[in-house]
């Protein structure tokens, strides 16, 4: 009992010596207005980040980080999967290129096969299904010949593997991948120490339900709590809860040691009009409370696995402008493009949430309701204004009759306000099929009605 303890004490000031905290960021670079790389580690490194996380290998990257202390995570793209599964040799050469040239100088800690290869459900999807575990474990082969033992392999899923997550205690696996995928797997994740990646966002699932998800319980605000009938725990936020049925999932398969990372999660500081609380209220108040409770010591877990460390990489280092889909996906990032945060936030997890400054009170918490419009979007080039002009006027079923000489649309005869017409159009006919107020950035919503007398702009109900 009295070494025991001492043991403990002596884990937990070694732990707090270190004085580094376990959240990494998510290094996306789908912007074509992005710093530097050299600037983004830079900026990484004020930030006091522990560890960042690439989609890639990119090589220029893997130098610059040789000169810092991140701890970093790499990536084999999707599209590489079914041949280093096929062929040893090629997962060989994979290492050889991506891995050598940089390991141990830049502290290549996790290497991830693929990004959410089990959402893709499609033919060339269900291929990558097949092949993932075999390429895992040639990784795995050509790391250990070259005798690397301190890099992880692992993949991050998506929390579309489970099938279902309510409560906790009721996490199943999907059943069309459990035999054939996640069981091989986690043997592997099991027999070679690493970790379930998961990507875990309480925002997709609060703001697809905002009226029966409490958004205090999805902020951690700790003032919302519920129990789970079937394991008789109690949860006081969200995350916990995604986190406790893959648990309980993985459990149910027999594998009740496998450690956690959560490869991604955060808040969006933006959105458009129709995505509840995307606001630099909940983001920051979701990446601190998060941050707080994943780097306090000793480790909180969750009320499944309490006491135990999850590192977690926050997504994402900037907002990229080149991320298709609705407004949030371009608004996960912690820095503007130019470096500047977009909210105060501290990695270590030192400065406690109460000593921050106080945040603009959030003005789109309660989903909205009306009409909007599809506009050209401020300081938009009208070249390429007309270009996607002529691209949604000559899509099937779109019309832009309007907008001819002595038509109703065509006065002002300017292309920032055809462009608006046509957008608002556009989106009106095909939101119900899939089509975002985009444009490749050129487009913005807008509840002001932008019809004149004799010109109606069509609408989008929400
Ligand atoms: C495996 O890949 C190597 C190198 O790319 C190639 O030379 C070899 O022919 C391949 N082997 C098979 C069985 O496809
Ligand atoms: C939790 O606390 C916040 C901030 O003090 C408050 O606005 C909110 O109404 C509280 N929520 C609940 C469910 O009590
Ligand atoms: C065009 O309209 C027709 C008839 O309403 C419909 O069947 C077809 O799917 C539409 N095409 C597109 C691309 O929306």
């Amino acid at each position: 009992m009295g070494s025991l303890a001492i043991l403990f004490v002596c884990l937990v000031s070694l732990s707090g010596a270190k004085a580094y905290s376990n959240i990494g960021v998510n290094y996306g670079v789908l912007g074509n207005n992005l710093p530097s790389p050299y600037r983004s580690i830079e900026l990484l490194t004020i930030m006091k980040a522990a560890r960042v996380k690439l989609y890639d290998a990119n090589p220029d990257i893997l130098r610059l980080l040789s000169t810092t202390k991140l701890k970093v995570s790499i990536m084999i793209p999707n599209h590489e999967i079914s041949g280093i599964a096929a062929n040893q040799s090629i997962a060989d050469e994979w290492v050889r290129n991506n891995v050598v040239p940089f390991y141990p100088k830049t502290m290549i800690r996790f290497l991830l096969v693929g990004n959410e290869v089990l959402s893709y459900n499609s033919e060339q999807g269900h291929k990558m299904w097949h092949d993932l575990v075999p390429a895992m474990r040639s990784i795995k082969r050509s790391l250990k010949s070259l005798n690397i033992r301190d890099i992880k392999i692992g993949t991050p899923l998506a929390m579309d593997v489970l099938q279902s997550t309510f409560p906790p205690s009721r996490g199943t696996f999907r059943s069309d991948i459990r035999d054939s995928v996640i069981v091989p797997m986690l043997k592997f994740l099991d027999r070679t120490k690493s970790f379930f990646f998961i990507d875990a966002y309480p925002y997709f699932p609060w703001s697809q339900d905002p009226n029966n998800i409490n958004l205090d319980f999805a902020l951690f605000r700790g003032n919302f709590t519920t129990r789970d009938p079937g394991s008789g725990l109690l949860y006081s936020n969200l995350l916990d809860q995604m986190l406790d049925s893959l648990i309980f999932a993985m459990s149910k398969l027999g594998y009740t040691n496998i450690q956690l990372v959560i490869s991604e999660t955060g808040w969006p500081n933006s959105g458009d009009i129709e995505e509840p609380g995307a606001n630099i209220f909940n983001a920051p108040t979701y990446n601190r409370n998060l941050i707080q409770r994943m780097t306090t010591k000793p480790p909180i877990g969750t009320p499944a696995r309490p006491g135990v460390t999850i590192p977690t990489f926050i997504f994402s280092l900037f907002n990229e402008n080149q991320k298709p889909g609705p407004g949030t996906e371009r608004h996960w990032g912690l820095l503007e493009t130019d470096g500047t945060p977009i909210y105060d936030l501290d990695l270590t997890g030192k400065k406690h949430i109460t000593d921050f400054a106080s945040l603009p009170a959030p003005e789109n918490n309660v989903p909205f309701k009306g009409k909007v419009w599809c506009v050209a979007a401020k300081g938009a080039n009208e070249i390429e204004l007309a270009s996607a002009l002529s691209y949604a006027c000559n899509e099937v079923n779109m019309t832009c009759e309007a907008l001819s000489p002595g038509n109703e649309c065509y006065e002002p005869v300017s292309v920032t306000d055809h462009a608006s017409y046509v957008f608002s159009t556009f989106w009106a006919k095909f939101k119900t099929t899939g089509a975002t107020c985009y444009f490749n950035g050129l487009a913005e919503q807008t509840t002001k009605d932008p019809s004149r007398p004799f010109c109606k702009f069509p609408s989008v109900t929400i």
